[in-house]
């Protein structure tokens, strides 16, 4: 089981030690209990798919302590975004704006886009700050189960799959932040939450909430959900590559029959899923910029993060290929 630690000074440096190192820690927002790592490091986030058991790869909110960090993680600030931040931070609000490059794919399920948000909860404020670095932090709860807004629903849920939870008492707002995109002059809200679509229509003006028919259960499914615009077909047997294509391969942990594609891009040398579902969209992106005719992905084992990853390649897949 984890630690359930204070949030004093020991507490607060142990989880930020281990955020340091790679690792993953539950913490407390005012909204719910988030389960972070560090948000620059690909691995690290990739951990909190699988310890979430998350058979589908979901974008990640990126929490900072200082407003100033919306400079270097998101590539222009709109100013519906900068009247909400004056506004609404610290507090229950996620903003979805363009990601610059320092943001990995893993983070957005490899959009362009990213949400981030300033969280008001004095002990999620010092984690950040001590770290250094934004945190990524979906809810931290099970796939599929209630969000936690105390430290014993975490430990319940997820208690012996991380080390450490710092408990900062039940979470006072007690609902997730509300999630507002902002990437088209249509201002709407993905998710209803800790700030009202009223309140922030006195600020902005106008405001959509997205219909439930179209918030369909996988956000996998949501038309702004990632696919390359290159022809992708998952690869069954090697013998279907035909000669004279411009073939790209994603593969697992080998590059074999090498002399059949333009180029090769290897999710794992080692064979390892988290490493593979940790460098699966930006490879996925690089493949897609090279101007191919297709690409071939390889199938990986589907066990851990592999199901995520098999789920995202066959929403990706072709039509016709499927
Ligand atoms: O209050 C909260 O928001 C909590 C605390 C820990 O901060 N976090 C949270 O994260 O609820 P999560 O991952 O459970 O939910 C985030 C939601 C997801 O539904 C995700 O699809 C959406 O935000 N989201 C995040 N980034 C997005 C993006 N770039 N585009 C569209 N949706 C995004
Ligand atoms: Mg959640």
């Amino acid at each position: 089981m984890a630690e359930i630690l204070k949030p004093d000074k020991n507490g607060i440096e142990k989880a930020v030690n281990i955020l340091k190192k790679g690792g993953v820690v539950a913490f407390p927002t005012e909204t719910v209990y988030g389960l972070g790592a560090n948000g620059f490091n690909p691995v690290a986030v990739a951990k909190i798919f699988e310890i979430k058991n998350r058979p589908f790869f979901d974008p990640i909110i990126l929490h900072i302590a200082e407003k100033d960090y919306i400079k270097i993680l998101w590539k222009k600030i709109d100013e519906r975004a900068e009247k909400l931040i004056e506004k609404f931070w610290p507090g229950p609000l996620s903003i979805i704006l363009p990601k610059t490059e320092i943001v990995p794919y893993i983070v957005t399920g490899g959009l362009e886009t990213v949400a981030v948000r300033m969280p008001s909860h004095p002990v999620a404020l010092e984690i950040i700050k001590m770290a250094g670095f934004p945190i990524a932090a979906p809810s931290a709860n099970l796939f599929g189960k209630l969000s936690p807004t105390e430290a014993e629903h975490v430990q319940r849920q997820i208690g012996e799959k991380i080390e450490i939870i710092i408990d900062g008492g039940k979470c006072p707002v007690g609902i997730e932040s509300t999630v507002i995109d902002l990437t088209t002059e249509k201002s709407v809200i993905l998710r209803p939450g800790g700030i009202p679509k009223e309140d922030i229509e006195k600020v902005i003006g106008k405001v959509e909430i997205i219909e439930k028919s179209e918030k369909i259960l996988s956000p996998g499914q949501l038309p702004f959900h990632y696919s390359p615009k290159t022809p992708l077909k998952i690869l069954r047997n090697w013998n279907e590559i035909k000669e004279n294509e411009k073939a790209g391969l994603l593969a697992f942990k080998e590059a074999k029959f090498k002399e059949k594609f333009k180029c090769v891009e290897i999710l794992s040398p080692k064979g390892d899923l988290l490493e593979a579902a940790s460098n699966f969209f930006s490879l996925l992106h690089k493949l897609d910029n090279m101007g191919l005719d297709i690409i071939y992905a390889e199938p990986v084992p589907e066990k851990g993060l592999g199901i995520a990853i098999m789920d995202r390649l066959r929403k990706a897949e072709t039509k016709k290929y499927k």
